[in-house]
């Protein structure tokens, strides 16, 4: 399938620290396309978001960065690309996956109540625009067993007792991300309506950790700055940043 992105480099490194890091580095010397992807099989210091590590059995899984320009998305609406992003690993997933795949904010992707994807955006600002994304995505494909502290993995073949091939994986999930980043400058309407469409406990009831206390509340929107929207079951309507609230 053609797609925006079709012709863009994809740079294959056995081992690396992090994708992340690496790409950056990389784009800071050379002259990398939009769309331009380096993965790993061996990724030994895989960064998560607020300083977590993300740890991946190496050859087993998806690990990679993808680098953007989205020049014309205003700094202060930056959480677009972290929509667009997990709106991909969805759309791929989902077609192995049929139920039970979603979002969970801001940009995990789960299925049911486990974690299969990990998304780290990494946004450079100029003035009141964005530069560069540096979108690291980690999905687990044919893991088997994980043996780190994260609290609920998952993998596609503990799924679907299927494995699959990484290098197809990888070009499934490039031309997803090609499509919903197009719908950031062409269909902004339609990516915030997916997004809460598959919205893990969208307007569901749901326990919750915030301010020191545990409450019930059904999530309600996210707003363009990509803060969570909850209404509680006593009616007061709160609105939280990110690390700012708990699912329990
Ligand atoms: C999280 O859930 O905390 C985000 C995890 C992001 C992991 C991916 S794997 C590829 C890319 N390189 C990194 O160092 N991290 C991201």
């Amino acid at each position: 399938m053609k797609h925006i992105f079709s012709n863009s480099q994809i740079i294959r490194v056995q081992q690396t620290a992090s994708t992340n890091c690496h790409l950056l580095q990389l784009s800071e010397t050379e002259n990398l396309h939009e769309g331009a992807v380096l993965v790993t099989d061996n990724q030994t210091h895989g960064r998560g978001v607020a300083g977590n590590s993300w740890e991946s059995e190496p050859g087993a899984n998806l690990c990679f960065s993808v680098i953007l320009y989205p020049v014309s998305v205003k700094a202060s609406r930056q959480f677009f690309l972290s929509k667009a992003i997990a709106l991909a690993v969805y759309d791929f997933l989902s077609y192995f996956v049929p139920a039970g795949v979603s979002v969970k904010w801001p940009n995990d992707v789960y299925v049911d109540d486990r974690k299969i994807t990990g998304i780290l955006i990494e946004n450079f600002v100029g003035g009141d625009y964005l530069t560069k994304t540096i979108a690291g995505i980690g999905v687990n494909i044919n893991q088997e067993r994980f043996l780190g502290n994260a609290p609920n993995p998952v993998s596609l073949r503990q799924i679907t007792g299927k494995t699959y091939s990484l290098d197809s994986c990888l070009k499934a999930l490039h031309a997803h991300i090609a499509n919903r980043y197009r719908m950031i400058t062409k269909d902004e309407r339609q990516l915030n309506l997916d997004y809460l469409q598959h919205l893990y406990r969208f307007g569901k009831p749901g326990r919750y950790f915030a301010d020191g206390v545990i409450f019930d509340a059904t999530i309600t929107g996210v707003n363009h700055y990509g803060m969570f929207e909850l209404k509680t079951t006593n009616g007061k309507n709160r609105i939280y940043g990110f690390k700012e609230i708990k699912f329990l």
